[in-house]
Formats: C-alpha cells, sequence, structure tokens
C-alpha cells in the first residue's frame, strides 16, 4: 500500500435530503466510499422537541445510530461528516461523535442549514470533535437554498480544505 495516500470516506447524517445532497456532490468531486448514518425514524416535531433539549444532556444519551454500509473508522484517516443544523443539538452527531475514537484522524466537517445561529453551532460540533481527537481541516457550512446550485456548492466544496 502507499504509505503517502491518504484514504478519504464521506460520512453523513440527514433527515430531509439536504445534507445527502451535499454529501453525493462531495463524492462527485473527491470519488470516496460514502456512508450514511441511520438513527430513530421519528417525526421531525419530535427531532425538534428533541433538538432543544439543553445540550448537557447529549453527554450522557446517546440516540442509536448504525452506519449503512459497514463502517470500520480504522480504513480511513480523513473524514468528511456531514450533518444538519439543528436547534441547540443534531443528537445522532452527537452519537457518531461519542460512538468513535476520532484519534488521528483528519475531518472535514460539513453543515447544511436553514439560516439561524448556524456558526456557533458549527464551532460547538467542531470543538466537540477535536475533544475526541479529531483533527479539524477544513470547514464546510452551505446554505440550504444553495442546495439548488450544484456548481457554486462544488465550488465551495473544492475551497473547504484549509490550504
Ligand atoms: C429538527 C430541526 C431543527 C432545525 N433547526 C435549525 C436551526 O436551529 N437553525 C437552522 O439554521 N436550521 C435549522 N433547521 C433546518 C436544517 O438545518 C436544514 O433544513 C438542513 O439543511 C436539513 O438537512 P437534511 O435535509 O440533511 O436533514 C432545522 C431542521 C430540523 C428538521
Amino acid at each position: 500500500m502507499n504509505k503517502n495516500k491518504r484514504s478519504m470516506a464521506i460520512v453523513y447524517f440527514g433527515k430531509t435530503g439536504n445534507t445527502k445532497k451535499a454529501a453525493k456532490l462531495m463524492k462527485e468531486i473527491k470519488n470516496v466510499k460514502l456512508y450514511n448514518i441511520k438513527s430513530l425514524n421519528l417525526p421531525k416535531p419530535i427531532w425538534l422537541f428533541l433538538s432543544l433539549l439543553p445540550p448537557l444532556i447529549w453527554k450522557f444519551i446517546n440516540i442509536p445510530i448504525h452506519i449503512e454500509p459497514s463502517f470500520d473508522i480504522c480504513k480511513y484517516d480523513i473524514i468528511a461528516i456531514g450533518f444538519p443544523k439543528w436547534g441547540f443539538m443534531t443528537p445522532p452527531i452527537s452519537s457518531f461523535i461519542a460512538k468513535y475514537d476520532l484519534s488521528n484522524v483528519s475531518l472535514l466537517p460539513f453543515m447544511t442549514y436553514g439560516g439561524w445561529d448556524y456558526e456557533r453551532f458549527y464551532n460547538k460540533i467542531c470543538n466537540m470533535l477535536e475533544k475526541n481527537g479529531g483533527k479539524i481541516i477544513g470547514r464546510l457550512l452551505i446554505k440550504r437554498k444553495l442546495l439548488q446550485d450544484s456548481e457554486q456548492v462544488k465550488q465551495l466544496i473544492l475551497k473547504s480544505v484549509r490550504k
């Protein structure tokens, strides 16, 4: 195996298709394997309720998740991790962070959002990823409206990794 070639995967969670769309555009560019985090099949209002609970709760409760297809984090040293901005927390993402040891993994967190209080939320998730050992190598925030223009999103993706 070529030791210099770093292997990358895209892992995402989403409910209404926006993060999936961003993840698929990234896959087109990077030509890497795509994994989907699945969680409880709850209606939107319940997720909304859960996302508005005090964020501290998610240090103690992990919503069940599984990843499709079967995911072995040890195979990858770069992971683009995608999620939507939900209230104060997107519980399946806090579960992912709690479940996986991210030591020595370079991470590109990418987030889709509607348009309110997104920077602070994104920074909070980045902090959680770093606390769990991950190294953040780029930033990518995608307003859901922008997803109507795939070319613009592709440009953002190309610019997202820090030089
Ligand atoms: C439960 C819930 C909570 C949300 N909370 C926020 C929010 O606080 N701020 C925001 O900008 N968008 C919020 N949104 C909008 C989503 O972040 C946005 O639509 C995102 O692109 C959804 O991604 P998905 O289609 O992959 O699920 C929320 C959506 C849901 C379903």
